[in-house]
């Protein structure tokens, strides 16, 4: 029988528990904490309000991921994902975050911003001290100061806000003269980092992840890439609706950097993405489907709002009555 199709409203614990075998923390567990672990660490998750559709065997280890999450309301869904930020932050700085732009992020660091508001003076002290971030991705040709760059978006939503040294929110150099040394030079800065321990990502309509346009393998490294007509489509809304003004290239992190990280957290939300999550999610991996790939990391989430997760749940309940 359909068992992973089960819904529950129980939090996906875990995928909240760190690795055992995370080099930052071996063998400690959430339920307790440290001494030297801020005090605001348990306070750094929000209550769950959404519905596990699809979880690995208890037992399996996460080996059946990913694990899909369904949120009907929008604010619960950007709560718990910015604090599922927080608390990795809080918890386990030993390695960056991995983030992501976009407008499925834009109500998730706002709650973030307002979830930090909410901690203790010391505590946001001690954010602050602990944060280190590295974008997946930047458009070539743009400075960092024009609004429409990633590098911006990312100073008015989370490091201003945050209070956060711009020098520990990486971006790749999307200004560099010499964009493939850029490329190799961010991912050397990442791995003498530790290399990613959550990355949230977000998901486009042509299935890529990041800037991996399809077809792109699973092994594809941090570089330069060409951006294809779909994607330049989709983001046109920052450009003034013209997709010729979307610069033609990016730097992005490689589906090799974010299949590396500690654990991968895909957002998706609107009805634009339902068949494309879909497929991401059930049919085999495909380098015709950058996304697809997630299916195989051992400790991957999902959070969909209820429109995205429309043609999964329509499938995940064709396989249960056919049982
Ligand atoms: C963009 C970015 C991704 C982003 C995705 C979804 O092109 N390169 O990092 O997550 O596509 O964007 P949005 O949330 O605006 O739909």
């Amino acid at each position: 029988m359909c068992r992973s199709c089960v819904t529950t409203t129980e939090a996906p614990n875990w995928w909240l528990t760190p690795p055992a075998e995370a080099p930052c923390e071996p063998g400690a567990s959430e339920q307790e904490p440290s001494a030297d672990r801020p005090t605001g660490w348990d306070r750094a998750l929000v209550r769950f309000t959404g519905e596990v559709l699809h979880a690995p065997e208890a037992d399996a280890g996460g080996q059946n991921s990913p694990t899909l999450v369904r949120f009907s309301d929008p604010a619960g869904l950007a709560d718990w994902v910015a604090s599922l930020l927080l608390r990795e932050r809080l918890l386990r700085p030993e390695r960056p975050l991995g983030l992501a732009t976009g407008r499925t992020m834009e109500p998730i660091y706002a709650s973030l911003v307002r979830q930090v508001k909410g901690l203790t003076p010391a505590e946001q002290q001690e954010l602050r001290k602990r944060w280190c971030s590295f974008n997946l991705d930047a458009y070539m040709g743009l400075d960092r100061a024009d609004p429409r760059s990633f590098a911006a978006e990312m100073t008015s939503r989370l490091t201003t806000p945050l209070g956060l040294d711009p020098e520990q929110v990486h971006l790749p150099d999307g200004q560099a003269a010499d964009s493939h040394a850029a490329a190799e030079c961010y991912a050397a800065q990442l791995a003498a980092a530790g290399g990613i321990g959550l990355q949230l990502l977000g998901l486009g309509l042509n299935g890529h992840v990041g800037f991996n346009e399809p077809p792109c393998n699973a092994d594809a490294p941090c570089r330069c890439v060409e951006l294809n007509t779909a994607t330049r489509h989709q983001n046109a809304g920052a450009f003034g609706g013209n997709p010729e003004a979307v610069p033609e290239r990016a730097i992005t992190l490689g589906l090799r950097e974010i299949l590396a990280a500690d654990r991968l957290l895909l957002v998706v939300t609107g009805a634009a993405k339902a068949e494309v999550l879909a497929r991401a999610l059930q049919e085999p991996p495909t380098a015709e489907l950058p996304a697809s790939w997630i299916q195989l990391h051992p400790r991957a989430l999902v959070v969909a709002d209820g429109e995205a997760a429309a043609l999964l749940d329509a499938r995940c309940h064709e396989g249960e009555s056919s049982v």
